[in-house]
């Protein structure tokens, strides 16, 4: 009869099956809290936690102090939450698979487990614009509704182009990549939105982006500084080239009248 209990109890205990596996991903350098949400049993016979199923971290026995394992002195602390840990300070080294179990004169039981993932914040990016048609100053054309631009969107390790097309003051993305995954894992991507071009780098930890106006590359764009700034520049050049014709038309004739007068004295 007793064997049969303790049968049962052992099917019980092995139905519960696999537990869960909790994806975690932590920045370089933040600490990680290892929870315990399963129920212990009252007469335990110890708990702990084990990285990569075959490193000891820390070892909890009943009426006992916990034992930290010589590998993780000084990065292990222990929140309220009985059992649960704090690991500190993550480098890359240490992801892996984390695990809890609970022994019993039953058998052992997992109570927890953590695949942590440890991630480098990502490198700032930097857009920059190459227009494709720049408007030339003397060119009277300068109304036309269409612009377009080459936009290159940096990281450290690589970058992508995108081309970006304004008609009638709308815009869209023509060509080009939109969307990059990087050799670190993190993603890269251009998009549009409203009235700037935006380029985010991003991976599961961090992010950083750039921004740029398209009103600052396209005339005739709302945000241009100043939709007429060619015509200016075009009308100055005018007047400068003008009044310089007229100080030298003026030179020549006045050089001519000095002779005649030289002449006629
Ligand atoms: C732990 O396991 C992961 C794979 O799950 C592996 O990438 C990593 O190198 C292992 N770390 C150590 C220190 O064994
Ligand atoms: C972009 O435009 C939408 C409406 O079209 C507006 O709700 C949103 O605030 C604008 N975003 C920015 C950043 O200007």
């Amino acid at each position: 009869m007793f064997i049969f209990v303790i049968l049962g109890l052992l099917v019980c205990i092995e139905a519960q099956g696999p537990i869960a596996v909790t994806p975690v991903f932590v920045k370089k350098g933040d600490d990680l809290i290892l929870n315990v949400d399963a129920d212990v049993p009252e007469d335990f016979v110890l708990v702990d936690w084990k990285f990569n199923k075959t490193v000891n971290m820390v070892i909890f026995i009943p009426g006992k102090e916990s034992t930290i394992s010589p590998d993780f002195t000084g990065r292990l602390e222990f929140p309220v939450k009985k059992f649960s840990v704090k690991l500190k300070n993550l480098q890359k080294a240490d992801s892996g698979v984390y695990t809890a179990r609970v022994l019993t004169i039953l058998g052992d039981q997992p109570l927890a487990e953590y695949k942590v993932t440890v991630e480098d914040p990502v490198s700032p990016v930097k857009l920059t614009v190459d227009p494709v048609d720049p408007l030339d100053p003397l060119d009277p054309l300068v109304s036309r509704s269409s612009c377009n631009l080459t936009v290159t969107c940096s990281t450290q390790d690589s970058h992508i182009s995108s081309t970006i097309r304004c008609v009638n003051q709308t815009c869209s993305q023509e060509g080009g990549e939109q969307s990059e995954v990087t050799t670190s894992g993190a993603s890269l991507w251009v998009y549009l939105l409203n009235s700037s071009i935006i380029c985010n780098h991003s991976n599961h930890v961090s992010w950083t982006n750039d921004v740029i106006m398209i009103g600052d590359f396209c005339p005739k764009y709302p945000g241009s500084e100043s939709p007429s700034a060619g015509i200016s520049v075009y009308l100055v050049k005018i007047v400068v080239f003008s009044v310089g014709l007229v100080i030298m038309v003026s030179a020549v004739i006045t050089v001519h009248l000095m002779e005649k007068l030289k002449k006629h004295k």
